[in-house]
């Protein structure tokens, strides 16, 4: 059913029942100067997936995108990516779901790498979105599909919701306890990296990374500023700065 979202500060919303892409409509509103607002969908029919996939976004979910304007440069982005993971962790928290992260910021429950999400079953999922300069970024957006209140049967294979771990969520709730957590990351962007280093499934674990050009396989060592992941390969360490990371074996 259609919700309404009112959330207090720091952000204002724009909701819709049924939207193409909350990522779209946000690029909009940033390309129109606005800023600190988040685009918010009871349901998305052309929803984004990183890497060009889509992305299943029923009646149900928390699919949300934030328009930010940070004061960083470009290079510095990916710390906002992992930011928003482990935002998008404390409020699974917040409601009983211990979520981890999987290196960037995959939100998968559990730990059964035989499942086709390598390392878990996958409950949420983030994609940001950048314009701007080297030096300066002009606009950021932070695009969060979270399945909340959705049932199994309606998700693809690999993928779980807060209802099947759990049972039904307020959504306004999760999603205002997302948003104030990463504004509050985002304030003190140094402790990014310990606070995703405490929610990561990845750290410790055999992994192959696909960067696109290549495939890394080591041990996932840690992960370094602005948000690379760091391997222990048999011909030395590999600092990994964006790729699809797989789990290889149980932890
Ligand atoms: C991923 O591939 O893991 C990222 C999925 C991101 C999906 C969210 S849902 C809200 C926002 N709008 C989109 O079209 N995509 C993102």
């Amino acid at each position: 059913a259609a919700i309404e979202y009112g959330l207090d500060a720091p952000y204002t919303v724009e909701y819709h029942d049924s939207i193409g892409s909350t990522n779209d409509r946000a690029r909009e509103l940033a390309a129109d100067g606005d800023r600190d607002v988040v685009v918010v969908a009871d349901e998305q029919t052309g929803s984004r997936g990183r890497l060009d996939r889509s992305w299943v976004a029923p009646s149900g979910g928390i699919w949300a995108s934030a328009v930010l304007q940070p004061s960083l440069p470009a290079a510095h982005v990916p710390l906002v990516t992992l930011a928003a993971g482990v935002a998008v962790v404390d409020a699974c928290r917040s409601v009983g779901v211990e979520a981890t992260l999987k290196w960037p910021n995959d939100v998968l429950v559990g730990d059964d790498t035989a499942d086709s999400q390598r390392g878990g079953l996958k409950l949420a999922g983030i994609l940001t979105e950048m314009e701007g300069e080297a030096d300066r970024v002009s606009w950021l957006l932070v695009g969060i599909g979270l399945n909340a209140n959705i049932d199994g049967d309606a998700l693809p294979a690999g993928a779980t919701s807060l209802r099947e771990q759990v049972g039904d969520v307020d959504r306004r709730a999760v999603l205002q306890t997302t948003l104030e957590s990463l504004s509050t990351l985002l304030d003190a962007s140094e402790t990014v990296l310990d606070r995703w280093r405490e929610y990561s499934s990845t750290l410790g674990r055999e992994v192959r990374v696909d960067t696109g050009r290549e495939q890394i396989t080591g041990r996932a060592v840690d992960v370094r500023f602005p948000g690379a992941l760091v391997i222990d390969t048999d011909s030395g360490e590999e600092v990994v700065h964006a790729g699809d990371c797989e789990h290889l074996r149980p932890a």
